[in-house]
C-alpha cells in the first residue's frame, strides 16, 4: 500500500509530539485560550498527542488510553466561542507552519481540524 497516511507523512509520532509542544506554548500566550486551560498543560498535551496520531491515520493511541474521543462532550464543561475556535485554530497554525508541515498534509490536517474546531463551539460571542 503506498497511500500515505498525513501521520507518516508528516513525520510520524516525533514530529506530532513537536507540534503539540508548539501549540500549547502559543496558547499559553493567548489571552482568549488561556482561561480556558489547565495551569499545567503536561496532561493536556499528551491527550493532544494521542489524539491528533489517531485523527491523522497513525495508531489508535488515544482510545487505548481515554476510550470514544466523544470530543464535543468533553469540550462542554469549557464556553468555546467563535474567538476561542479562532484563536485555536490559529496556534494550530502558527505551529504546523513553525515546524514546516508541507503540503498536501498542510491543508488537509488545516481543513480537518477547522472541522473539527467548528464542532466544539457551544457558547456564542459574549
Ligand atoms: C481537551 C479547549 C478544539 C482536541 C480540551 C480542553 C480544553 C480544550 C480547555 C481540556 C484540557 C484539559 O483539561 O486537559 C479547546 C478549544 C477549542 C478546542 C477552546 C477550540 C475550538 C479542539 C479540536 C480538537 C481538540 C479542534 C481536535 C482536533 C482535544 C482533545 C482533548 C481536548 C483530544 C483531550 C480530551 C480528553 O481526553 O480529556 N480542549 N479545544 N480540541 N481537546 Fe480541545
Amino acid at each position: 500500500n503506498n497511500i500515505k497516511t498525513v501521520y507518516s507523512g508528516i513525520g510520524g509520532y516525533e514530529k506530532m509530539e513537536q507540534i503539540v509542544e508548539t501549540f500549547y506554548g502559543y496558547v499559553k500566550e493567548n489571552p482568549v485560550l488561556i482561561p480556558l486551560f489547565p495551569d499545567d498543560l503536561t496532561e493536556t498535551a499528551h491527550k493532544q498527542k494521542l489524539f491528533l496520531t489517531q485523527f491523522f491515520g497513525g495508531p489508535r493511541l488515544y482510545e487505548e488510553e481515554r476510550g470514544h474521543p466523544m470530543l464535543r462532550r468533553r469540550h462542554l464543561p469549557f464556553p468555546i466561542t467563535p474567538s476561542a475556535r479562532d484563536a485555536w485554530l490559529a496556534c494550530m497554525n502558527l505551529a504546523l507552519v513553525e515546524h514546516e508541515v508541507e503540503e498536501p498534509y498542510y491543508t488537509e490536517m488545516m481543513e480537518r481540524m477547522t472541522l473539527t474546531a467548528n464542532h466544539m463551539m457551544n457558547t456564542p460571542e459574549s
